[in-house]
C-alpha cells in the first residue's frame, strides 16, 4: 500500500449520521440470534450466575478491549477489514490476514446463522396460521423436523432471509444499515419487555428465574471458560472485522471506548432480559431448558401453548427474535459488502447482490445438514455444527487474539491514545492506559490459555 493511500482519507465514504445511529447499529450487530438461543442456555447450564461472573469477565478483559480495538483501526483507516490492515500495518507484514480470516469468517457465520433466522421466519408465519402451536411434543417435534428436513423449505426460507438482509445492506450505510437499525432496535426491546412480563408473572416462575441467577460454582467445569469466552466474541461479534467495519463508519466525534461499554452491557441486559423471557414459562409448565434450535423451536411453542394468549405471544416472540437476527446479519454483510466495494469498485448494488449470492451458494451446505447432507460429516459434525464450533471457538479468538497483539505491540501506545481520546478531546486517559494495558498483556494471554486448552493442546 503506498503513502499516499495511507495519508489520504477515502473522499465521499458513508459515515452514520448521528451518535444514536452509531449506537443502534453497533448494538443492532451485537443483539442477535447468540442473545435467545446461546446465552440464556449456556448460562443456565453452567452455573447460573457463576457463569455471568466468567462471561463478565471475559467481556471487560477480552470483549471490549477487543471491539475497542477493532472500532479504533476500522475509524482510523476508514476502510473494510482487510485494506484497514493493510493500511495500518508496517510494510511487507501480513497483518491483512486478519482482514481475510474476517470475511471468511463472516461466511462461514452467515452460513449457519441465515439458516436459524430463516427457521424463526418460517415460525412467525406458522405462528400466525396457528399450525405449530401445541403441548405435544410430538406435534412440535414433527412441525419442526417437517421443516428442517424438507431441502426445498430449508432452501427457499433461507433465500426469502438473504434477500430481506440483502435488501436492507443494499440500501447502503445510513439507510440501510442505520436507518435499518434505528427503528428496529427499539421495537426489539419493548416486545422483549412485553414477553418477559408474561412469563415471570406466571405461577411457579421463580424455578426459571433461580436457573439463571442462582451462583452455582459447582457446575463450572474448565470448558465453560472457552464456551464463555467463545460466546463473548461472538456475542460482541468481535475477532472477525465486523466492528472494523461499522468504526469505519464511525464519527471522528464518537467516544469509542464508551461506545463499546455501553454497547457490551446494554447487549448483556438484552441477553438476560430474554433469559427472563423464556425460563421462568419454561420451568412454569414443566418443560427442559434445553439448548439451541430445541430451545427455541420446540420448547418455546408447547411453553406458548400453555399460556392464555399464547399464540399472540408465540408470534411476538418470535417477531422479536427474527428483528434481533437482522441487525446482526446486516453487520456480517457488510463486512464482504465493504471489501468488495472498495477493493473492486464495484457499486454498492452490484456488491450486495453478489455477496448475498455467494452466501446462498455457501449457506446451502448448513441448510441442507438435516437434509440431504445430513450424513456428511466432517471431526465428527455436520456442515451447519462445524461452522458454528470453528467460528466461536476457533476463527474469532484467533482474530481476537492477533487483532490485540497489533494494536498494542505494533501500532503503539501514542496513536491508540491520540485515536482513543479523540486527539486529546476526550478526557478518558486513564481508560485508554488500563485498555491499552490489557490489551498489551492480559487479552493476549488469556485468550492463547483458553485457546489451548479448548483445543486440548493444554490440559
Ligand atoms: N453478535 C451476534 C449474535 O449474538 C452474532 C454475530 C457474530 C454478529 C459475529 C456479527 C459478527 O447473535
Amino acid at each position: 500500500m503506498d503513502k499516499e493511500a495511507v495519508e489520504k482519507p477515502t473522499i465521499n465514504r458513508a459515515k452514520f449520521a448521528t451518535s444514536l445511529g452509531v449506537l443502534a447499529a453497533t448494538l443492532g450487530s451485537a443483539v442477535g440470534l447468540g442473545n435467545i438461543w446461546k446465552f440464556p442456555y449456556l448460562a443456565g447450564s453452567n452455573g447460573g450466575a457463576a457463569f455471568l461472573l466468567v462471561y463478565i469477565v471475559c467481556m471487560l478483559l477480552i470483549g471490549i478491549p477487543v471491539m475497542v480495538t477493532e472500532l479504533t483501526l476500522g475509524r482510523v483507516a476508514r476502510s473494510n477489514a482487510i485494506a484497514t490492515m493493510q493500511k495500518l500495518a508496517p510494510k511487507g507484514q501480513p497483518w491483512w490476514l486478519i482482514g481475510a480470516a474476517g470475511v471468511l469468517s463472516a461466511f462461514l457465520i452467515m452460513a449457519f446463522y441465515s439458516e436459524v433466522a430463516a427457521w424463526v421466519f418460517a415460525y412467525i408465519i406458522k405462528a400466525i396460521q396457528g399450525g405449530i402451536l401445541s403441548t405435544d411434543p410430538e406435534v412440535t417435534k414433527s412441525a419442526f423436523n417437517g421443516l428442517v428436513t424438507d431441502p426445498t423449505q430449508s432452501l427457499i426460507w433461507q433465500w426469502i432471509d438473504l434477500a430481506i438482509v440483502g435488501f436492507i445492506i443494499l440500501l447502503g450505510v445510513n439507510k440501510g444499515i442505520e436507518g435499518a437499525t434505528k427503528k428496529l432496535m427499539p421495537i426489539l426491546l419493548i416486545l422483549l419487555i412485553v414477553v418477559g412480563i408474561r412469563s415471570i408473572t406466571l405461577p411457579g416462575a421463580g424455578e426459571g428465574l433461580a436457573f439463571l441467577f442462582q451462583p452455582d460454582f459447582g457446575k463450572l467445569t474448565a470448558a465453560s471458560f472457552l464456551i464463555a469466552m467463545g460466546l463473548a466474541f461472538f456475542k460482541l461479534s468481535v475477532g472477525m472485522g465486523t466492528m472494523i467495519t461499522y468504526g469505519s463508519y464511525f464519527r471522528d466525534d464518537q467516544d469509542i471506548p464508551g461506545t463499546a461499554f455501553r454497547v457490551a452491557f446494554s447487549d448483556l441486559a438484552v441477553s438476560l432480559l430474554a433469559g427472563i423471557a423464556i425460563f421462568p414459562a419454561v420451568f412454569a409448565f414443566g418443560y427442559e431448558p434445553n439448548a439451541g434450535p430445541s430451545l427455541l423451536f420446540l420448547t418455546i411453542p408447547s411453553v406458548f401453548a400453555s399460556m392464555p394468549l399464547g399464540n399472540v405471544f408465540m408470534v411476538i416472540f418470535f417477531i422479536l427474535t427474527f428483528i434481533a437476527s437482522i441487525g446482526a446479519q446486516i453487520s456480517l454483510v457488510e463486512v464482504p459488502v465493504a471489501f468488495l466495494e472498495e477493493k473492486f469498485h464495484l457499486s454498492r448494488k452490484v456488491a450486495s447482490i453478489s455477496t448475498v449470492v455467494a452466501i446462498a451458494v455457501f449457506g446451502a451446505l448448513a441448510a441442507l445438514s438435516n437434509s440431504l447432507l445430513a450424513d456428511v460429516k466432517l471431526l465428527g459434525m455436520t456442515f451447519f455444527d462445524l461452522f458454528d464450533y470453528t467460528t466461536s471457538n476457533i476463527l474469532l479468538p484467533l482474530g481476537g487474539l492477533f487483532i490485540a497483539i497489533f494494536i498494542s505491540w505494533v501500532w503503539g501506545k501514542k496513536k491508540i491514545t491520540a485515536a482513543l481520546t479523540n486527539d486529546g478531546k476526550l478526557a478518558n486517559t486513564w481508560i485508554v492506559n488500563v485498555l491499552y494495558g490489557t490489551l498489551l498483556v492480559v487479552t493476549p494471554i488469556l485468550v492463547t490459555i483458553v485457546l489451548l486448552n479448548g483445543l486440548k493442546i493444554i490440559q
